[in-house]
């Protein structure tokens, strides 16, 4: 007899992955800015959204794939990008690229992470290369930018929320104990690396990016009509609304609040996803129903990648594909299209 404790969902692997990974690490993974405000408030105000399903709909057959930026997905579930993936598996991001082509869908792989991303593009599956403009030096960037689109990467996602990086106390005191590694500036010794202060990059630096490369450009950390407004008009594809998963301005709306007016100010112009808290397939189902086309994973994936490598991360992503189908058919949404604003009160 199989008495192997299996979970059941996202909330129970995180329990598992505190319970396998070092203090220091799971303060890494776990932190959220200052008094972590935002970081609950994401969590909150999905709680505080009602559903209100229809019902006597035929939901014989759902079907949750659609697609991002064109590229088909089997439900609107990415993974965020995150760096460092070696402290949660050794496989590190090589193990979260398979596991999104089991699941068939996106890695938005970090330029922090552990592995090179000529490593990660190898490994499977449509990745997307997030990154900082941190070398204020642009050639620096440009490189990067050129290694990203000769290993594959069919978008950039640039993170535009960290000018500066966010106090995260709970990891502030440990943080330099932790093995950083970071794939991408192979030409430094491994070990500890520290960025520079952060990455105060402007809108002026969105234009040269446009200039210099041919993918499409994703601004990943808009929380207002304004600055959604002001990506779609210096050309963006995408926006992802977010607060970095409460790390950088703590009191910052949550993500899922912000949503509405985002997808408002674009009007169709550009693709909108949203980050920040998504535990659950009902939290897909509100993001989707409030004008999101897909939503992000973040620390999810960690836990899943700690307790199983890249099998972890890949049930991860089945658990929520699963629960967003069940979702679907007990509204009485049995596409992706189908859901609705009136879904949500
Ligand atoms: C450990 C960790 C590392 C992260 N590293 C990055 C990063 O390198 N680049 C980035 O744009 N966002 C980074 N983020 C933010 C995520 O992309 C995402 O916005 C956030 O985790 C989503 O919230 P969730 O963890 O509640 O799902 C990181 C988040 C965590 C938890």
């Amino acid at each position: 007899l199989n008495n192997e404790f299996k979970a059941l969902n996202v909330f129970e692997y995180e329990g598992l992955a505190r319970q396998k990974l070092s203090p220091e690490t799971w303060a890494y993974i776990a932190a959220g800015a200052e008094d972590e405000v935002t970081l609950a408030r994401n969590r909150a105000s999905f709680e505080r959204l009602t559903l209100r399903p229809n019902l006597l709909v035929d939901v014989e057959r759902i079907d949750t794939s659609t697609t991002v930026l064109g590229q088909s997905v089997a439900a609107p579930i990415l993974i965020a990008p995150m760096g460092q993936h070696a402290f949660a598996c050794p496989d590190a991001e090589v193990a979260t690229a398979a596991a999104a082509s089991a699941a068939n869908t996106v890695f938005v792989a970090s330029i922090s992470s552990s592995r090179s991303i000529e490593e990660i593009t190898a490994a499977a599956g449509p990745v997307w290369f997030q990154m900082y403009l941190f070398f204020r030096d642009r050639g620096r960037s440009e490189v990067m930018i050129q290694r990203a689109q000769a290993a594959g990467c069919r978008a950039i996602v640039l993170t535009v929320d960290a000018p500066r990086w966010g106090r995260k106390e709970r990891n502030m005191r440990t943080e330099d104990d932790l093995p950083w590694q970071i794939g991408n500036l192979a030409a430094l010794p491994p070990g500890r690396y520290r960025y520079p202060d952060g990455a105060p990059a402007t809108w002026a630096d969105v234009e040269w990016l446009r200039t210099i490369t041919g993918l499409p450009i994703v601004i990943k950390g808009i929380l207002t009509a304004e600055d959604a407004a002001l990506g779609a008009d210096h050309g963006a594809q995408a926006v992802v609304v977010s607060n970095h998963g409460g790390r950088q301005l703590d009191g910052a709306v949550a993500s899922i609040d912000a949503l509405a007016e985002v997808v408002a100010a674009v009007d169709g112009r550009c693709e909108v996803y949203l980050d920040g808290g998504i535990r659950r397939g009902t939290d897909v189902l509100k993001s989707v129903a409030l004008g999101a086309r897909a939503v992000l994973v973040g620390r999810p994936i960690l836990w899943g990648l700690a307790v199983n490598g890249s099998q972890g991360a890949a049930e991860i992503l089945r658990l929520l594909q699963e629960e967003l189908a069940y979702a679907m058919a007990l509204s009485g949404r049995p596409t992706i299209r189908s859901i609705d604003r009136k879904l949500v009160r």
